[in-house]
């Protein structure tokens, strides 16, 4: 089972995604392999940091580096593991490039679209949205002590990328979990039953 988790900056990825693990571990018998983009396989955190704090690129630079970084996560994490026969779970994948990158930066959809499906990545079994309003991920995100460069845009551009989610969860695309003023627990019962009924 491959399960990947979207969602602006602030939203609860981490979190959920862990628990989310543990408990697909639990149901399936099955080793759970919990990663994330950008850098998440072996020597990741140098391009991560070049990606989130290097230079002002262009948007379609933008696009390919995320695009190299997940052709090494793959060749490395995600074909391995599921090679093996394990579940993966991954925070991030094709559709925070669209949300983000032309979504949020404005990079011509089409154009992203063909670029990503030129690297002819595994597609997930179920990709999950947690769907969270644009101020309450903000706030959270003004207390963390690191922002990236992404996190440092702020409201305009969780705005921007949360609306093109959203989109693409009403094109069927992702499946949504409205966190509205749903509390942590609520949440991870959400997505539960939410993957439960996917794979009945
Ligand atoms: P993270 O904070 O969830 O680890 O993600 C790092 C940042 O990278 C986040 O602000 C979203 C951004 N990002 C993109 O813009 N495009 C992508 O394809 C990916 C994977 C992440």
């Amino acid at each position: 089972m491959f399960i990947t988790i979207e969602g602006i900056d602030g939203c609860g990825k981490s979190t959920q995604s862990e628990r989310l693990a543990s408990w697909l571990e639990e149901r399936t018998g099955r080793r759970t392999v919990l990663t994330f983009e950008p850098g998440g396989y072996p020597d990741g955190k140098r391009l991560r940091e070049f990606i989130l704090t290097g230079g002002n690129f262009s948007p379609l630079a933008e696009l390919m580096l995320f695009l190299a970084d997940r052709a090494e996560h793959v060749a490395k994490v995600i074909i391995p593991a599921l090679s093996a026969g394990h579940n993966v779970i991954c925070e991030r994948w094709n559709e925070s490039t669209l949300a983000y990158q032309s979504g949020g930066h404005k990079l011509d959809i089409s154009r992203a679209r063909q670029l990503i499906a030129a690297c002819n990545f595994p597609e997930p079994d179920m990709k999950i949205f947690l769907d969270v309003d644009p101020e309450l991920a903000v706030s959270r995100i003004m207390l963390r002590e690191n922002r990236d460069k992404f996190e440092d845009e702020g409201l305009g551009l969780m705005r921007k990328v949360c609306e093109f989610y959203r989109e693409l969860a009403r094109a069927g695309e992702l499946a949504p979990i409205d966190c509205g003023n749903l509390d942590e627990d609520e949440v991870f019962s959400a997505i539960t039953e939410a993957v439960a009924w996917r794979f009945r």
